[in-house]
């Protein structure tokens, strides 16, 4: 069979015993890994940099970004639950489109997972540093990247040194540590909207969409709803980071339809109420530059108590999606070198059940790049692997109705064709909606993986000569 049409079957029968990772996680750890990954610096951090883009219509960029998310989610839920093996949406395309799109549709996953890592790690720095400023005395200039006029941001790097050790040490203590750390999360945005909502002033919405729709303005300044949806996209993935753990999950064919939608759906509720609480609060031009808008909307509100409370959860909570976005990381490389098409000496996991060469080769990179680079170029560039992978999700699902129609599917997408073609459409439309610069490092990024697929992976993968 030619290379790029090879195509995996399914199932995980033909892999060695010890290449196999522990099945100890059930539906709530998958939720709390869901919502987990989900919260984030999209909404805690971002939401400055859309509203900076649409103004107070970035309520309309989180409808429009949420919405999209939620197609593909569910064309999520019905791939994780047909092919319940680690990998997502890498694996599902090995298993409908073939060889060559999976490898490219890994590659953009190592990209998102890597840059969600490095872009958390900034967010979270975002708001320690003025703790750690006013706690510790530590001088801004080292907690902050140079774009801010700083040196390097020292406690993103950090942040992330502690969270590979956390999962070097095992993924059960990580997921139950997650669970505890969710809640806590969940609860700081609670106060904040029950805070700032009764500073609700329609003054503030006014005027409503200041920069227009569609993404406008010179490459560099793209403002507009859609150029903000694009950027704010970030805060609503995370999902697919459960069906990379389908491996991992005692009862994959209901615990991963549970887990996706679920979470999917309790964010959506939560950052609309987020978000209509900060710019009916104040002004977004008095937020929209910040590294921590919502401590410094409640600080504006003349609430310091509720602005530290935050502050400090965003601190205790934001590595659980470090740790979720880590973890999905580390095992797609371990599938895809169990596939043959990444280096063997990769997958090698340790006797804890853990990959720990992988872990802190991702370690070193992604902390150099959370050192140096700003916050909404490596989240732009993060949301366009994800958009890629999101589009070929979708386009497995359509691919699998047509070739497999009467295939088990403990998940069942509604409405399937309708929702499948919006999320591809959505996806593009928003991939189209990023920095011209993001979608030219995109490119490139792509470029560099069809050489190393063509050096390596092509003749090395497992199904080669078969
Ligand atoms: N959705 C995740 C976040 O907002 C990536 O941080």
């Amino acid at each position: 069979m030619a290379f790029w049409n090879r195509r995996k079957a399914i199932g995980l029968e033909d892999v060695a015993q010890e290449h196999r990772l522990k099945a100890t996680l059930s539906w709530p750890h998958l939720i709390a890994l869901g919502v987990g990954a989900i919260i984030g610096t999209g909404i805690l951090t971002l939401i400055g940099v859309g509203a900076g883009k649409a103004g107070p219509a970035v309520i309309v960029s989180f409808a429009v970004a949420g919405l999209i998310c939620a197609f593909a989610a569910l064309a999520y839920a019905e791939m994780a639950t047909m092919i319940p093996a680690s990998g997502s949406a890498y694996t599902y395309t090995y298993v409908v489109l073939g060889e060559a799109l999976a490898w490219i549709i890994g590659w953009s996953l190592i990209l998102e997972y890597s840059l969600v890592v490095s872009a958390v790690a900034v967010g979270w720095s975002g708001y320690a540093a003025p703790l750690l400023e006013a706690w510790a005395g530590v001088p801004m200039s080292l907690m902050q990247g140079p774009e801010l006029g700083g040196l390097i941001n020292l406690p993103a790097i950090f942040i992330i040194a502690v969270v590979a050790g956390l999962l070097i040490v095992g993924t059960k203590e990580s997921a139950t540590l997650n669970a505890v750390l969710v809640l806590v999360k969940l609860v700081a945005l609670i106060v904040f909207v029950a805070v700032a909502l009764p500073y609700f002033n329609a003054a503030n919405l006014d005027p409503f969409m200041p920069f227009g729709f569609p993404k406008s303005g010179p490459a560099g300044a793209e403002v507009g709803v859609m150029a903000a949806a694009a950027i704010i996209f970030f805060a609503f993935y995370g999902f697919d980071a459960i069906a990379t753990a389908a491996e991992e999950t005692k009862n994959p064919s209901r615990d991963l339809a549970i887990g996706i939608v679920g979470s999917m759906v309790a964010c959506v509720v939560i950052y609309m109420g987020v978000a209509v609480a900060a710019v009916g609060a104040l002004s977004y031009t008095q937020f929209s530059n910040s590294p921590e808008p919502l401590a410094l909307i409640l600080r504006q509100l003349d609430q310091p108590a509720a602005a530290t409370y935050l502050g400090v959860t965003a601190v205790v909570a934001l590595p659980t999606v470090i740790l979720a976005f880590f973890y999905g990381q580390s095992r797609i490389f371990f599938v895809m070198a169990r596939d043959g098409l990444l280096p063997q000496s990769l997958a090698r996991i340790s006797s804890r059940g853990s990959p720990v060469r992988i872990t802190l080769f991702t370690a070193a990179i992604v902390g150099v790049i959370a050192g140096l680079v700003p916050l909404e170029d490596i989240a732009a560039l993060a949301n366009a692997g994800t958009l890629a992978a999101f589009i070929a999700v979708s386009v497995c699902m359509l691919v699998m109705r047509v070739r497999a129609p009467d295939a088990i599917r403990k998940f069942r997408t509604p409405l399937a064709w309708p929702v499948g073609i919006g999320a591809v459409l959505g996806c593009l439309y928003l991939f189209f909606s990023l920095p011209l610069k993001t979608q030219e490092y995109f490119l490139l990024w792509n470029v560099l993986g069809v050489v190393v697929y063509l050096l390596y992976g092509m003749r090395k993968s497992r199904l080669a000569g078969q």
